[in-house]
C-alpha cells in the first residue's frame, strides 16, 4: 500500500535542537503556492512583514496589518505540510503591553494554524517574550537591524560596528533567548558579533546579512529568486532571474494574442468537451 501519511511538521523543539548541529534553512513565503514549492526544501517558513514591500508595494513594513498577516499566514499553512510556519507580528500590534501582544499573537496562531510568531526588539521586549512563551505562544526574536524601527531611527545600516552598539545587541539577543524565544533572527549584524552571539546564547541564531556561523540562514524568497527587483541588499544572493523569465513569457503571450496565434486549436473549448480539461 502506498504511504499516504503526511510528513510530520517540523516543531519548535526540532528547530531548537538543531543548534550547533545542522544549519536551519529558512525562507519567507506569503502565498500557498510559494509555500508548496518551498516546503520540501526548508525547515522554517516565515510569513514576514516584508510582505508590505514585496507584495503590497509599500515603502516599508509600517502599514502592514494583523489581518494581512492572518490572511497570508493561513495561505502559507495551507500550502506547507512540513515546514515550521512562523508569522511576524506587525508594527503597532504588540509593543504596548504583554497583554496586547498576547491578544494579537493568540489570534494569529489560532486563526492561521502557524506554529509560532516573530517579534522585533531586545531588552525592551523581554517581558513580552516571557509572557507569550509561558502562555504557550512560541516566539522567534529579532535583533540587530529591526525594519519596523528603522524608519524612525533611519538606521537601515550595518549593526554592531562600535563597542557600545555591539554590547547592546549582544545583550538584546541574550535577554530575548533567556526570556524564552526558541530562536533569534540577527539582521545586518557584523560578522564577528553575529558569531559571538551564536556562541553566547543557548537557542539557534538565524542570520540575514550576518554570519555563516549562525545556526540558520534566512532570505526573502522574492530577493533570492530575482522576483523583487526594486532594490537588492548586498547580503542577498540571487539564485534566479524569475522577473526576467516572467517578462519573456508575458512578452511572448502578448505577441501571440496580438497576432492571433493564441489560443490555438488545442486551447479552444469544443462542443464535445463535457468537463473542463485540466493540465
Ligand atoms: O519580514 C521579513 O521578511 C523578515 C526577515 C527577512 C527576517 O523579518
Amino acid at each position: 500500500m502506498p504511504n499516504t501519511r503526511l510528513p510530520r511538521r517540523i516543531s519548535v523543539s526540532d528547530i531548537a535542537s538543531s543548534k550547533g548541529r545542522t544549519p536551519i534553512v529558512c525562507l519567507t513565503a506569503y502565498t500557498a503556492q510559494m509555500a508548496k514549492i518551498l516546503d520540501p526544501h526548508v525547515d522554517l517558513l516565515l510569513v514576514g512583514d516584508s510582505i508590505g514591500m514585496v507584495v503590497y508595494g509599500m515603502d516599508g513594513t509600517i502599514g502592514v496589518t494583523v489581518d494581512m498577516m492572518i490572511n497570508h499566514g493561513r495561505a502559507v499553512v495551507r500550502g506547507a505540510a512540513r515546514a515550521c510556519v512562523v508569522v511576524d507580528l506587525p508594527f503597532g500590534s504588540y509593543e504596548s503591553t504583554p497583554t496586547q501582544a498576547f491578544e494579537t499573537a493568540s489570534r494569529v496562531v489560532a486563526e492561521t494554524g502557524a506554529t509560532a510568531i516573530k517579534l522585533e526588539g531586545g531588552v525592551i521586549m523581554a517581558d513580552t517574550v516571557r509572557y507569550l512563551s509561558e502562555r504557550g505562544v512560541p516566539v522567534v526574536g529579532h535583533v540587530g537591524l529591526r525594519p519596523q524601527a528603522a524608519r524612525a531611527t533611519g538606521s537601515f545600516r550595518v549593526h554592531g560596528r562600535n563597542d557600545d552598539e555591539a554590547q547592546r545587541i549582544r545583550e538584546d539577543a541574550r535577554v530575548v533567548a533567556e526570556a524564552g524565544a526558541f530562536a533569534v533572527v540577527l539582521e545586518n549584524v557584523v560578522e564577528p558579533l553575529a558569531r559571538t552571539i551564536t556562541d553566547d546564547i543557548a537557542v539557534p541564531t538565524i542570520g540575514i546579512g550576518a554570519s555563516p556561523a549562525c545556526d540558520g540562514q534566512i532570505l526573502v524568497t522574492d530577493d533570492l529568486a530575482g522576483l523583487f527587483t526594486d532594490f537588492k541588499p548586498r547580503f542577498v544572493k540571487r539564485y534566479a532571474d524569475l522577473a526576467g523569465t516572467l517578462e519573456t513569457a508575458v512578452t511572448a503571450y502578448a505577441d501571440d494574442v496580438r497576432t492571433r496565434r493564441f489560443p490555438g486549436p488545442e486551447h479552444v473549448t469544443t462542443p464535445s468537451d463535457k468537463v473542463l480539461k485540466l493540465g
